[in-house]
């Protein structure tokens, strides 16, 4: 029986999910189907339902819905419950749901494969915003042995949120964000800022070392302001494109217990239009 996927997200109509994964499903003659499942805000609970029921192997699940997804499932990870968000859901025997975030795992594979150990960047990160995208980013760095992150949000109490959690968060002032980057190690863009049709993301990378390594979750366009500026000035950079496709990774691995391959070829299909 074909096995069915997809993702639930509003909007989710431009979601690199389904050509992610429909190349492993060549690649590996897996009988699946995955769907982008337009999901509005208030309706992730009855979609759920009918997730459980039918044929479905697990979904993938992006804005808005990762914080209420893990109020959602029967059982969910660790790596979940501390990122407080659910990206990927495996159903399980009798539809149970099974929550887990491959957001973390995502981001800190896909600059390991860019030849930057998380743990040699540990020391003083910086990482600007503070949604879901920065949670997973501050449960992989806490893994990897950090002790102090900044956190900088245009909307300061949901900075002093992570921090009220994390004790190796620190929020600071959006606006002081060229200064805080002195002495920083690694610099994440998780903000929506610098994407195509959004605003830029206004920031002077002068006080930043030039060995820092920056990376931004943005991959459209794949080369964004920000690492054009940090490349011109020598930084090392990562794009945005690794950790989707490295959270995509995660996620199939966890559908069928195969570990899918994030080659060139890959990346190439997937930026092709
Ligand atoms: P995700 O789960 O993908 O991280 P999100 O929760 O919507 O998405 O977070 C988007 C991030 O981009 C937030 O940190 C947001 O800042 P606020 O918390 O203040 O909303 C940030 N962001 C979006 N537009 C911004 C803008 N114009 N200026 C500064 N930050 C912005």
């Amino acid at each position: 029986m074909t096995q069915k996927l997809g993702i639930l997200g509003w909007p989710a109509r431009h979601s690199l999910s389904p050509k992610i994964h429909r190349f492993w499903f060549r690649e590996h003659a897996i009988e699946a189907t995955y769907e982008i499942m337009e999901t509005p805000e208030d309706a992730l609970a009855i979609e759920l339902v009918g997730i459980r029921s039918g044929a479905f192997r697990g979904v993938n699940v992006t804005v808005p819905h990762k914080e209420k997804a893990l109020t959602l499932v029967d059982e969910a990870d660790d790596v979940a419950r501390r990122i407080g968000a659910v990206n990927t859901i495996l159903v399980k025997e009798e539809g149970k749901l099974f929550g887990s975030n491959t957001d973390a795992f995502g981001f800190s594979e896909s600059l390991k494969q860019s030849g930057c150990d998380l743990a040699d960047v540990a020391a003083r990160p910086v990482i600007l915003g503070a949604g879901g995208a920065a949670r997973a980013v501050v449960a992989a760095l806490a893994d990897a042995g950090a002790k102090d992150i900044l956190v900088l949000n245009r909307t300061r109490a949901r900075s002093e949120a992570l921090a009220a959690e994390w004790p190796i968060v620190r929020a600071g002032n959006w606006e002081d964000r060229d200064k805080a980057l002195e002495g920083a190690t690694l610099l994440i863009n998780t903000t929506s800022l610098g994407m195509e049709r959004k605003d830029p993301l206004e920031i002077s990378l002068g006080a930043l070392p030039k060995d820092a390594w920056v990376t931004d979750v943005v991959y459209v366009p794949l080369e964004t302001a920000l690492l054009k500026a940090a490349k011109k000035r020598g930084n090392r950079t990562v794009d945005g494109l690794g950790m989707l496709l490295h959270q995509a990774q995660a996620s199939f691995r966890l559908w069928f217990g195969i570990t899918p391959k994030v080659t060139d070829e890959l990346r190439a299909h997937i930026l092709a239009a």
